[in-house]
């Protein structure tokens, strides 16, 4: 009998607008660390974990959106840094809400001791929490926090 505890766990990770320049983009704030080397960190530390994860970056909103729809049968979490969209996309959390992904937010930079405008997510509300302001730990932490949650509600 197939069981739901040993069902491979599949994630999400998408990357929002900007973070293709991650290692060039003022690297004061978000550090000199490359996307790729995010997505490579995060590949060996699904490895070693035990789960399986796909990355996705997007400078556009629709894109993040059909990934999000797409989904819904493919993977039981996302872990999701919408960059900017964080704070100006009702879409995007439309979008999350609908779909009833579980998933947790992360931010490089702590966007609660940077301007005000940043100090709003529209993604909090509908993630089961959020991570900001460890650089590319962010990323790792984030995952963990996702799969304890997925791996304790089985
Ligand atoms: C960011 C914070 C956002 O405010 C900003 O627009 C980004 C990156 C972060 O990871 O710190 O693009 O999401």
């Amino acid at each position: 009998m197939y069981s739901q505890a040993f069902r491979q766990l599949n994630i999400l990770v998408l990357h929002g607008p900007n973070l293709n320049l991650l290692g060039k983009r003022e690297p004061l704030i978000y550090g000199s660390v490359t996307l790729d080397s995010i997505n490579r960190l995060l590949t060996e530390e699904a490895d070693i974990i035990g789960i399986r994860i796909e990355c996705l970056q997007s400078n556009h909103e629709g894109v993040l959106i059909d990934a999000i729809h797409d989904s819904c049968d493919k993977y039981q979490g996302i872990m999701i840094n919408a960059g900017a969209y964080t704070h100006t996309s009702i879409a995007i959390r439309d979008a999350l809400s609908a779909v009833k992904v579980p998933t947790v937010e992360v931010h490089l930079s702590n966007i609660y001791q940077r301007e005000p405008f940043r100090h709003h997510s529209y993604i909090a509300a509908v993630a089961i929490g959020q991570i900001s302001g460890f650089g590319a730990q962010s990323y790792k932490l984030g995952l963990h926090a996702l799969v304890d949650h997925l791996r304790n509600e089985r």
